[in-house]
């Protein structure tokens, strides 16, 4: 029996996180550097994405690059920031063709400026589509976004939108 028919449709989570790990390590096992990892780490979010889309799951959220990540050493970064780039155009067909929608969550203003716009550009092109979201997050990280929503929320009580008993 193929993996695929052993799944039970009715079964399946509405939606699946998944958090990219060990690009680095997998690479440098195989005597490559660290970007020979994240460039074939690509060509598995690709078929993650084309997976999840087959099967029905609702939303895909991919946690790609978190606020630590920037800390990594320039030519990574810089890699990264491109293999997003290419990604982004290379998938754009199957986005449409699987009617995916694209979205982002994190910091994207720390994008730089050809990232941001490729990303932006993406995410007006599928919005229509309605098959399967698939969130991006990027420049992300949980300290910060606990760190913003505190700073929301004690905005909201200074305005008198919303009051300490209620939050
Ligand atoms: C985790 O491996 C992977 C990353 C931090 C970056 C992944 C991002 C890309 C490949 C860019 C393209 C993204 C998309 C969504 C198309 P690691 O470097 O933490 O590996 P390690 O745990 O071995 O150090």
């Amino acid at each position: 029996m193929s993996l695929k028919s052993s799944i039970h449709s009715q079964n399946l989570p509405k939606h699946i996180a998944i958090i990219m790990d060990g690009n680095g390590r997998w690479a440098k096992e195989k005597g490559f550097l660290r970007v020979f990892g994240h460039e074939n780490g690509t060509k598995s979010v690709s078929t993650t994405v084309e997976s999840c889309a087959e099967l029905g799951i609702e939303n895909l959220t991919l946690y790609a690059f978190s606020t630590e990540n920037w800390n990594r050493p320039k030519l990574e970064v810089k890699t990264l920031m491109q293999l997003l780039i290419s990604s982004l155009k290379k998938e754009m067909n199957n986005l449409q063709k699987n009617s995916i929608r694209l979205n982002a969550i994190g910091n994207l203003e720390h994008l730089p400026e050809r990232v941001r716009k490729e990303l932006l550009h993406v995410i007006d092109k599928t919005k229509n589509n309605t098959h399967m979201t698939l969130t991006l997050a990027l420049s992300y990280g949980s300290r910060d976004e606990l760190v913003n929503a505190t700073k929301q929320i004690c905005d909201k009580v200074k305005n008198n939108i919303i009051s300490v008993e209620n939050i």
